[in-house]
Order: C-alpha cells, then sequence, then structure tokens
C-alpha cells in the first residue's frame, strides 16, 4: 500500500507515540499501521492472522512494527497485546480498535443466533475489552487516544446486516460512555466511520468475491460524494488526526468518512432546484 498523500506531510505527527491496532494485518488496520508508522509511530498489530501480520510488519520494518496474535474475544489475548505494548516501549498513547466481521446478509426472519453473537462478540465485545485494557494503563498515564471503526451502519439502517448494524450502533454508545468516564484522566475516545472500502471484509460481503474495482464502481455509484473514490488511506488518515495531538480537544465523537452519505435525504432528490 502506498502512502501517497501522507507521505508528502513534512511533519511526523505521531512521534515518539506507541499504538496498538486490532485487525492490523489486513485492509483498513493495515493501512492504517503503515500510515502511522510513516509518521514516527511505534506500531503493535494484533491479529488472528499471523502469517499476514508478521508479513505487515517485516514490510513496515520490524525496528517500528511489532505482530502479537490476538483474538479480540479473547480478554487474555487483548491483555497480553496492551502489556506486550507496555514491556517493549513502556507505554500505549493510541488504541485501536478496529478488528470487524461480518455476516451475510438475510431478511431478519432467517437470521442465524450464532452469527449474531459472532458479529457483536468481535466488534462489540472486542472493542470493549480493547478500550478496557488501553484505560488500564492510559489512566495512570493521565493521556491517550482510543478509537474504534465504526461504519456508516453506526448511523443508519439499511446498510448492514442486523448484527452488524446493531454492533456498529453499539461503537457509538460505547465510545460516549467511555469518553464521558475516561474524559478526567485526560484520555480521549472517538469513533471512525467510514463509508465502503475495497477490502476483504467488504468485497465478500454478498456472498460473491468482487473484484476491488468492480465493488468501487458500485459502491461510487451510490456514493453521495462523486469524483474521489473512498480508500483504505482516506479513514487511515481519519484515524491519524484522532490518533495525534491535532485532536487534543476532540473526545466523544464519531468521525464519518463517507463523502455525506448519512446526511441525504433521499427523498429530494429528485427535486430539481432550478424547476423552481
Ligand atoms: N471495508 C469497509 O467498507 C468498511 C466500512 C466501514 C467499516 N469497516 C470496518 O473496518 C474494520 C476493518 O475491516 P476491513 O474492512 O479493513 O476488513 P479486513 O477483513 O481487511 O480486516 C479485518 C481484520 O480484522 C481481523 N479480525 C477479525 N476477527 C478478529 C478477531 N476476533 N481478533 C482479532 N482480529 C480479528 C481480521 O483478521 C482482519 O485482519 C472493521 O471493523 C469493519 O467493520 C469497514
Amino acid at each position: 500500500m502506498a502512502t501517497t498523500s501522507s507521505s508528502s506531510f513534512a511533519a511526523k505527527r505521531l512521534e515518539g507515540k506507541v499504538a496498538l491496532i486490532t485487525g492490523g494485518a489486513s485492509g483498513i488496520g493495515e493501512c492504517t499501521a503503515r500510515v502511522f508508522s510513516h509518521h514516527g509511530a511505534k506500531v503493535i498489530i494484533a491479529d488472528l492472522q499471523d502469517e499476514l501480520g508478521f508479513s505487515v510488519c517485516n514490510d513496515i520494518g520490524s525496528d517500528t512494527a511489532s505482530f502479537v496474535h490476538c483474538d479480540v474475544t479473547v480478554e487474555d489475548d487483548v491483555k497480553n497485546a496492551v502489556n506486550f505494548a507496555v514491556s517493549k516501549y513502556g507505554k500505549l498513547d493510541i488504541m485501536y480498535n478496529n478488528a470487524g466481521v461480518i455476516d451475510t446478509p438475510k431478511p431478519l426472519i432467517y437470521n442465524d443466533k450464532s452469527d449474531f453473537d459472532r458479529v457483536m462478540n468481535v466488534i462489540v465485545t472486542g472493542t470493549l475489552l480493547g478500550t478496557k485494557h488501553a484505560a488500564r494503563v492510559m489512566i495512570p498515564a493521565r493521556s491517550g487516544s482510543i478509537i474504534a471503526t465504526g461504519s456508516v451502519a453506526s448511523s443508519m439502517g439499511g446498510v448492514g446486516t442486523y448484527a452488524y448494524t446493531c454492533a456498529k450502533h453499539a461503537l457509538v454508545g460505547l465510545t460516549k460512555n467511555a469518553a464521558v468516564e475516561l474524559g478526567q484522566f485526560g484520555v480521549r475516545v472517538n469513533c471512525v466511520s467510514p463509508y465502503a472500502v475495497a477490502t476483504k471484509l467488504a468485497v465478500g460481503f454478498t456472498g460473491v468475491e468482487l473484484e476491488d474495482e468492480v465493488f468501487e464502481k458500485i459502491m461510487s455509484s451510490h456514493a453521495n460524494l462523486k469524483g474521489p473514490v473512498l480508500k483504505a488511506e482516506d479513514v487511515a488518515l481519519a484515524v491519524l488526526y484522532l490518533a495525534s495531538d491535532e485532536s487534543r480537544y476532540v473526545s466523544g465523537h464519531n468521525l464519518l468518512v463517507d463523502g455525506g452519505f448519512t446526511v441525504v435525504n433521499p427523498s429530494l432528490l429528485a427535486f430539481d432546484p432550478t424547476t423552481v
């Protein structure tokens, strides 16, 4: 992944910071790991996919990036990942709770409880555990930035499965609650909510594996903002902002990276102001 626009920034916006990224072996998390390391952070990738995770870290550079096996639904794994960051670098400045899964879309009456539980477990429980263990080490340090990956499905219906929509909505509540409690300790908690990005999770979402370009074409045709095609790097740059000191007074916020998709009122789209 080329860090095109971020590489043009002169300043290293995360110099001296230590970041842990769950789901960092692939997609948005991987791209964010690359952007963070480009901006001077030490990065720990925590993921289920060991081979991929190690290979991304090698590619970034073993002096700046490390991999730790972590299933975010297993509290000991999350605790261990946070402890790894602290024992290796002495602190944790940034926790990016990004790991996610999705189930295949089905009408409500055909939904399986096991699919629902699996998605809720990874997205909601995983983010709760990540937030909890990050807070454990950030509270005594009196600083830190915790970020979750939401979605446009965090704030609207009809764009994700039942499990995914419930889970992503829940992350906004979790973000708000944690921001309220942790503000007194100087710890900020925010959420980043993207529109569609061609990643492993997204391109296979319907059950049919689409080519990235085909997926992007379909999603761009439904997008509100025409012109740019949303890439993982656009999301990573929003996460970079929330991770950096540039956002030092931003907390409890859900930053939508959706080109205005969630604020469209479709009933007004047919309205042509030139005819009035
Ligand atoms: N791609 C999109 O269009 C889009 C849009 C909005 C939000 N998101 C969110 O972005 C996040 C990243 O997804 P992505 O699109 O980059 O997909 P991806 O499949 O490329 O990455 C997801 C990563 O999470 C890891 N993961 C899954 N379950 C895990 C677990 N139990 N423990 C640890 N790691 C686990 C996977 O191994 C993978 O590396 C997810 O939370 C997803 O819901 C994606």
